[in-house]
């Protein structure tokens, strides 16, 4: 039984064949229409979500299997004080794999240690977020044909931002790759990240605050939301969420072939006047994620 906590307790070889097998159901559907027929699906959430939840769910629906689950820890017996090993104990007696977020780093790991069911960690506080990762590399893999040789850029909360922590992890594993920083001193990639992944697998990467002056290098641009919901204050927040705000005016130094990536929800970072722009990818990444979200509920269930 494998749970996937963090993008890393996948290899390599185990990525590329998700994405085999994303390819796949996005070719033939109709192949995968009965694979996960009287499987369930359980689908924790603690915290709130649009993409995440609902394409786990489409995805379990579309391999033919069900699903259940609460949306908010309110609803859930969390709100009389029941711990997180409890909930996955109970919730491994009613399905067959769980997907859960949880606004406390590390509650998806402390649930897999007690499950006896495979756990996906849809998202845990600004730690990361296994999932969205594959959604990008899915993404990534159709726009640039590769994972090597690619200068990213980076663009928003790097702090808090857990998809760039897990997309940031994935990528350390592959050659050519440099990486550039963008963010407001108060929102740098924490310190830990640069010393254990970045540093400790050599990685080329600079930080800096202008997203202006490094836009003509980019080959992928990822804008990130300013996350509020982690600020210890109002103030802070209100001060620095408009710190980016990508313009078509922004990317007239851009390359032609940039692909422009947001996990989404964007508050105000990529103006919508860029979503007709043939380098938004932002829509595609959502497309990318129920795809990759059927080949990894396929593998832990190991349906074949
Ligand atoms: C992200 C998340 O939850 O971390 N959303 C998502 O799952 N696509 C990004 C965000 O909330 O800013």
């Amino acid at each position: 039984m494998r749970s996937v906590i963090d993008v890393l307790d996948l290899t390599v070889e185990e990525l590329e064949e998700l994405i085999k097998v994303a390819d796949d159901i996005i070719d033939n559907p109709q192949k995968y229409s009965e694979k996960c027929k009287g499987k369930k699906l359980a689908t924790l959430f603690f915290e709130p979500s649009t993409r995440t939840r609902l394409s786990f769910e489409a995805a379990m629906y579309e391999l033919g299997g069900n699903v259940l689950g609460f949306s908010e820890a309110q609803s859930s017996s969390a709100a009389k004080g029941e711990s997180v090993a409890d909930t996955a104990k109970t919730v491994s007696c009613y399905a067959d794999i769980i997907a859960m977020r949880h606004p406390k780093e590390g509650a998806p790991l402390v649930a897999s240690l007690n499950a006896t069911i495979p756990v996906i960690n849809a998202g845990d506080g600004g730690h990361n977020h296994p999932t969205q990762t594959l959604a990008d590399l899915l993404t990534i893999h159709r726009e640039k044909g590769r994972f090597n040789d690619l200068t990213v850029g980076l663009c928003g909360d790097l702090k808090f931002g857990r998809t760039v922590h897990s997309l940031i992890n994935a990528l350390s594993r592959y050659s050519g790759i440099k990486f550039v920083l963008i963010s407001p001193d108060e929102l740098k990639l924490p310190s830990y990240i640069k010393k254990e992944v970045l540093e400790k697998n050599n990685l080329e990467y600079v930080q800096t605050t202008s997203l202006e002056e490094v836009m003509p290098e980019l080959d992928i641009l990822y804008m990130t939301r300013v996350q509020r919901e982690r600020f210890f204050n109002e103030e802070d927040y209100l001060r620095l969420k408009d710190s980016y705000i990508l313009t078509p005016e922004k990317l007239v130094n851009a390359k032609k072939n940039l692909s422009i990536m947001h996990p989404l929800p964007r508050v105000n970072e990529i103006s919508v006047a860029i979503d007709e722009d043939p380098r938004a990818c932002y829509f595609k990444q959502v497309l990318c994620g129920k795809f990759m979200r059927m080949a990894l509920i396929l593998k832990l269930l190991e349906i074949n």
